[in-house]
């Protein structure tokens, strides 16, 4: 008997991950997922960014559409060091996402490639590295091909919407 509850218990346990990996995340999974990849946040920029808070609301550095959805974010001047997040192509209505003045390293992830939404980044003044992304070449018309150095420094920008 209790091995069979305890067969009943792994089904349940089985479906419910399956579930959870099916299911959306929230906008707000998404940016402290993108939080999670920050390993250092010298100025607090982000101590916000809390699961107890509203995203629209409270998270500084994002703004939201009129409908609530996060089309924004700008994080200038902060001196956030640690990888961006691939999480962030989840974001289906972000338009501008600007990170001017970070030490943000590695590659910009291919995943933003997804977000079709997407029109404007600034990336300037961090460390990444690495190959512009394809999909950026062709999606953007301004790449500042005189700012990429070894380090990956650019701004870029959609021809048109
Ligand atoms: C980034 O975060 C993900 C979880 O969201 C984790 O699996 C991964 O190891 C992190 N990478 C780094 C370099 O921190
Ligand atoms: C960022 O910091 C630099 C150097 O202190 C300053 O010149 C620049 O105006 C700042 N830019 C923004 C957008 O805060
Ligand atoms: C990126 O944004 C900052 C802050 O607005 C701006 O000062 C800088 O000129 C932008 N970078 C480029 C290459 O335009």
């Amino acid at each position: 008997m209790k091995r069979l509850r305890n067969y009943v218990l792994y089904i349940f346990v089985l479906l419910a991950y399956q579930f959870a990996a099916v299911c959306p995340v929230t906008e707000k999974e998404i940016l402290l997922q993108f939080k999670g990849n920050i390993s250092s946040d010298p100025y607090n920029s982000l101590s916000s960014w809390d699961s107890s808070k509203s995203v629209c609301q409270d998270f500084s550095g994002v703004f939201c559409n009129p409908t609530g959805n996060v089309h924004k974010i700008l994080l200038w001047n902060t001196s956030l060091a640690g990888i961006l997040s691939p999480a962030l192509s989840g974001l289906k209505y972000l338009r501008i996402l600007s990170f001017f003045g970070n030490k943000f390293s590695g590659n910009i992830p291919i995943e933003y490639g997804d977000i079709d939404t997407l029109w404007k980044m600034n990336f300037s003044s961090n460390s990444l590295s690495g190959q512009i992304p394809d999909f950026l070449r062709k999606l953007y018309y301004v790449l500042s091909e005189d700012a990429i150095t070894p380090n990956l420094d650019l701004f870029l920008e959609l021809a048109s919407e």
